[in-house]
């Protein structure tokens, strides 16, 4: 899928304001592990869009954090209330290690709600939900992320690994994209 040819970009997380969040979120994580007791945790990060996120938080936390990924998508078909596609598992055994999974954005809530009722059959000591963006209003499927970056409208989102055919990715901001 090529480029959409016309477009506008409107900044609304600015890179300054995203590293100022992500530093506190870093402390919320802490703080919420150093609660439970965690001396480690195993910070699932979902590719792709999750990626710049994902790196920024890592370098961020202070308690020590083991790295792994997964790359799922999902779907409601005629038969279905909703199937998980699997396309890359994680490595590790999650079964009693505290399990972080980090997301670029929740939307319906339909790919996380799925994703993580099968990470929770896994037998994890703990199991979290750490979001960059949160469009809570457009929820369809009861999901409550544990650590949330910024909520966002109902609009669509690139940038800072979020993307629109692939493309956006790489900008260091979060923009919404309008096309024209
Ligand atoms: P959900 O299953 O409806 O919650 O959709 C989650 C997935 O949809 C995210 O992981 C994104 O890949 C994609 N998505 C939803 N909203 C946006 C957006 O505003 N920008 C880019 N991707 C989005």
């Amino acid at each position: 899928m090529p480029m959409p040819e016309k477009y506008q970009l409107r900044e609304v997380f600015s890179a300054e304001v995203i590293a100022k969040r992500v530093r506190e979120l870093a402390t919320e994580i802490d703080a919420a592990y150093a609660r439970l007791g965690a001396e480690e945790i195993l910070l699932v990060g979902i590719l792709k869009g999750a990626c710049v996120f994902y790196t920024d938080l890592l370098r961020a936390l202070k308690t020590p954090a083991l790295v792994d990924f997964m790359q799922v998508s999902s779907y409601v078909g005629q038969q279905s209330s909703g199937e998980l596609t699997i396309h890359k598992d994680l490595v590790r055994d999650i079964a009693e290690r505290h399990v972080l999974v980090v997301e670029d954005i929740v939307d319906t809530g339909l790919t996380l709600s799925l994703l993580l009722k099968n990470l929770q059959e896994r037998q994890p000591a703990s199991l979290k939900l750490c979001t960059a963006l949160d469009k809570a209003a457009a929820r369809r499927y009861p999901l409550e992320p544990d650590f949330v970056g910024f909520g966002a409208e109902e609009r669509f989102w690139v940038g800072y690994g979020l993307d629109y055919n692939e493309y956006f990715r790489g900008l260091p901001y979060i923009g919404e994209l309008i096309l024209e």
